[in-house]
């Protein structure tokens, strides 16, 4: 039993989480960010995190999602600004499964993760996207102690839904 623990962060959130998922997997496993996988063949499972990037999948990882085998099982779990269980992340899951194209996806997650200031500001700015911006506030704290026990509990749900 072989996993892979993959990640794109830009501001250590998704990174934060992602080591979080890594320690609670207690197999044959690797943690590596998505720019530094050369091949995604001999996993038994693949966790992929990202960032949700404009309500979906940081263009970056398009690649990486394309490139997965068929019938490969993936978790896929993300950071986001917005409100934990809301819409807007549950959204950018499905772009992300829609982008695994015959991969078997075994498990969804997401937490609330900081948002740069400078991101907040720059929105603050436009009337159109206040009102997400004030939202975004929220996330000063994320993730916290409470998400990465959540993300723990989330991986290994993962495993034993894939029978390990
Ligand atoms: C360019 C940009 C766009 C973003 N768009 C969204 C968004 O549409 N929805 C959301 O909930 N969060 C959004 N965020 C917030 C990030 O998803 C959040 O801060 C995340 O935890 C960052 O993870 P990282 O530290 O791993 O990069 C955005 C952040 C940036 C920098």
């Amino acid at each position: 039993m072989k996993a892979l623990v993959t990640y794109y962060s830009v501001t250590g959130n998704t990174e934060k989480l992602a080591r979080a998922i890594y320690e609670a997997i207690h197999v044959d496993k690797e943690l590596l960010p998505v720019q530094e996988i050369k091949s995604t063949m001999g996993y038994d499972i693949i966790f992929v995190g990202f960032p949700v990037q404009a309500h979906s999948v940081p263009a970056k990882l398009i690649p990486f999602f394309r490139g997965l085998t068929a019938g490969q099982n993936v978790a896929l779990f993300c950071t986001h600004g917005s409100l934990r269980g809301g819409q807007l992340p549950k959204q950018a899951l499905e772009h992300a499964v829609g982008l695994a194209t015959g991969a078997k996806i075994v498990g969804t997650f997401g937490v609330r993760g900081r948002v740069s200031e400078k991101v907040i500001d720059a929105l603050m700015k436009q009337v159109e996207h206040r009102a997400w911006a004030e939202e975004a506030q929220g996330a000063h704290e994320h993730p916290n102690e409470t998400d990465l026990t959540d993300g723990k509990e989330f991986a290994r749900g993962v495993l034993a839904k894939i029978g390990r």
